[in-house]
């Protein structure tokens, strides 16, 4: 019983040495080189194959409500092209609605993954309203698992809360060692500048882009993690999309703050001009915050080698360009802010990334599956290969050719934000807690498979 890969290169956050990893039940059981099979095991041979840890993506939006319509993949779609795409854990975002409780979300969230997930979740809380028994709802939240809430200083009237409850909430976090991920722009004044650009005839979908300035990202940033010191807390800054706002978290880590931030392949990898696209193709990048002008992206990449950014997630929030993006035909603001990319992560972390030379295969490692199985509240049993974490292993050919395209890939969407993109490195083998769910890019799992995960709230331990 049990299964032995063998032959292959192990990496970590922080290794790299060729190994055999026995696996029982769910979980690693030994890592070593020349480990001899068992009777009845079943061996798999990864020679010339890198063994890396599942990846986990700490930022999606399955199933979601927005703007009139609801994200193009649910929890069995989404889930089964990450797997594809060699992530084996996944963090979604429950809604707290106006006026209800966040428990309500949380019962509603489960219900819509229970019988869908093909891999493990986890479930962040967007908190849109906070009065007294709110803060107690945070403490029962973070008993269930919840260690981790979403708050948006965007989206006015829809989901952006103010400073106070910000600041309540943090202070909560500080007692209870969740964490607080904010979306950071500054939803008030980019508002005004919406409704001028309306009032002048800017309707096309470059004008989502054009309207949120870098600076309102950047003020919001400051702000967050402003009120985060304030409150004696840890800030996560999700989405960050910009130099400007990456320079106020590395001015924030300078001190020695705990402030922490993930960026996303669409802003490292695509700008504005995306958005300049003839007729309404450039509905197609609208998500927020927006791409930007290029200078932006190598910045970027400094942020993630110098750890200022710790995380790269994909913020997959797919809207069909035929029948859902098209609600913006006429107006950029009625678009529905989103994009999809949870199955191509890896793929283009590690050929932009890794075969381009900007980042190591251990760092690698490191922002795709152990920084945030550690951030919130995974590790050790998630985002790392050792002796007594689950079994999520991904056996990744380095050298696999891989052309993305809406034509071939398996998220519920009918386009590609990288169409066209030919990336080296694949998943050839993924395995879920010791199970293979996906070989050569077919998915031998089933739906309903993947397990709710209880995360712990560290308290920023991991700083
Ligand atoms: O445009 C985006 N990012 N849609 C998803 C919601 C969010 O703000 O993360
Ligand atoms: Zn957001
Ligand atoms: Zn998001």
């Amino acid at each position: 019983m049990g299964l032995l890969i063998k032959n292959g290169t192990v990496v970590t956050a922080d290794k790299t040495f060729p190994a055999d990893i026995s696996v029982e039940g769910a979980s690693i059981k030994e890592i070593r080189a020349g480990i001899p099979a068992t009777d009845g095991q079943k061996v798999l041979d990864a020679f010339g194959m890198l063994l890396l840890p599942g990846g986990i993506d700490p930022h999606t939006h399955l199933d979601m409500p927005f703007g009139g319509t609801t994200s193009s993949d649910d929890f069995e779609t989404g889930t089964r092209a990450a797997a594809i795409g060699g992530t084996t854990t996944i963090v979604d975002f429950a809604i707290q609605a106006r006026g209800t409780k966040t428990r309500d979300a949380l019962d509603t969230w489960w219900k819509k993954a229970e019988n869908k997930a093909c891999i493990d979740y986890g479930l962040h809380m967007i908190v849109t309203d906070l009065g007294e028994a709110g803060l107690e709802d945070m403490d029962d939240m973070v008993r269930e698992g919840v260690a981790s809430f979403k708050l948006f200083m965007a989206y006015p009237n829809v989901l952006q809360v103010d400073d106070a409850t910000i600041f309540r909430a943090l202070k909560q976090t500080a007692k209870n060692g969740a964490l607080i991920c904010m979306h950071a722009e500054n939803g008030g004044v980019i508002d005004v500048i919406v409704q001028q650009a309306l009032a002048e005839g800017k309707t096309a979908p470059v004008y989502h882009a054009l309207t949120r300035p870098t600076m309102a990202e950047a003020e919001a940033v400051h702000r967050a993690i402003a009120l985060s010191e304030i409150a004696g807390a840890p800030v996560y800054i999700v989405h960050l999309s910009s130099e400007d706002a990456l320079n106020e978290v590395r001015e924030a880590r300078s001190r020695g703050v705990p402030a922490f931030a993930e960026t996303c392949p669409q802003y490292l990898l695509l700008s504005i001009d995306e958005m300049k696209r003839p007729g309404f193709e450039g509905a197609k990048y609208v998500f927020t915050p927006p791409l930007r002008e290029k200078e932006n992206l190598p910045k970027l990449w400094d942020g993630l080698q110098q750890d200022n950014l710790q995380v790269v997630s994909t913020d997959h929030c797919p809207f069909c360009f035929e029948d859902q993006k098209i609600l913006g035909k006429d107006d950029f603001t009625k678009i529905p802010n989103g994009g999809p990319g949870i199955e191509n992560r890896l793929q283009l972390m590690h050929h932009h990334g890794v075969n381009a030379g900007k980042i190591s295969l251990n760092r690698f490692v490191e922002i795709v599956a152990t920084a945030p199985a550690k951030i919130f509240g995974m590790y050790p049993k998630k985002g790392t290969l050792a002796v007594g974490s689950d079994a999520d292993i991904v056996v990744w050919d380095p050298a696999a050719a891989h052309l993305i395209s809406a034509k071939t890939h398996n998220m519920r969407v009918d386009y590609s934000m990288f169409e066209g993109f030919q990336v080296r490195g694949n998943a050839r083998q993924v395995f879920s807690r010791g199970e293979l769910i996906v070989e050569h890019g077919k998915f031998l799992g089933r739906a309903g498979r993947g397990e709710y995960l209880r995360r712990t709230a560290h308290g920023g331990a991991w700083a």
